[in-house]
């Protein structure tokens, strides 16, 4: 269903919907994509992903302060402030047509108080600084453009050691063969646990009533500082 206009680009809602058919529970999300070829106006493979690992952990993200990395137009993020986290959705401070999609994302969902910042991977800004404690860090399909690996590694760290038992939950979108970030997470001091899609039945090719992630290989990984104790010892070693 064509919506209205955005640019000339038409912007068409799309709808989610999340089950447990155990429990009959279900949740439905309505994301606005912009037809328009660049990053961060539609959802990709990666999120549908990350938001059924979301959902089949809504137990754990309920009551938690969550921010979303690179959101574009957010369904992960809106996912959860819908099964009740505290969320903060954040894109580059530098592309404010993929801050406008978080928003829109929002309003779709009545979703009124989440806020939506602009943070730019690799940079320490003040809108990095004041951000609360956070228990989560979300991010799908972030790691898409090796150049930028680093910085967003960079940018987890800083907010892990922030918050140190935070975890960062990511999808990942395998594209070539060649991309690790195995030298970076040891650099930057955290460690990667990959989850098995089968783990929170995110192995199929159409989840969430939609037609992604389609063919498309993704992984699941939580990543987390690599030794907490030695962080803090180090901090408070550094506070005087
Ligand atoms: C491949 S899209 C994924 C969008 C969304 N997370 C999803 O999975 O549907 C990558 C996202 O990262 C954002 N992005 C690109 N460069 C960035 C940067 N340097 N800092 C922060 N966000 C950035 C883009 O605006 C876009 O929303």
């Amino acid at each position: 269903m064509a919506l209205q206009k955005e640019d000339d680009c038409s912007v068409v809602l799309k709808s989610f919907r999340f089950e447990e058919k155990h429990e009959s529970a279900s949740l439905t999300i309505s994301i606005p994509e912009v037809l328009d070829p660049q990053y961060g106006m539609y959802v990709w493979p990666c999120a549908v992903v990350l938001a059924q690992y979301v959902w089949t952990h809504r137990g754990h993200v309920r009551g938690k302060t969550v921010l979303e990395l690179g959101a574009g137009v957010s369904l992960p993020g809106i996912l959860a402030a819908k099964c009740g986290a505290d969320v903060i959705l954040s894109d580059s401070a530098e592309l404010p047509h993929c801050l406008a999609n978080c928003r829109r994302s929002c309003e779709a969902n009545e979703l009124h108080r989440v806020p939506v910042v602009g943070i730019t991977w690799g940079q320490v800004s003040p809108e990095l600084l004041h951000l609360p404690a956070l228990d989560l860090i979300l991010g799908s399909d972030v790691f898409y453009e090796p150049k930028d690996f680093e910085n967003i590694l960079v940018t987890v760290s800083f907010l892990l050691r922030r918050n140190p038992e935070a975890q960062f939950w990511t999808a990942y979108q395998e594209r070539s063969a060649d991309w690790s970030i195995e030298a970076l997470l040891h650099k930057w001091n955290l460690r990667c646990v990959d989850v098995p899609l089968a783990s929170f039945r995110a192995d199929k090719q159409h989840l969430a009533g939609s037609t992604l992630p389609g063919s498309h290989t993704i992984q699941m990984m939580i990543i987390h500082l690599k030794d907490t104790e030695q962080v803090k010892e180090l901090e408070n070693a550094t506070d005087g």
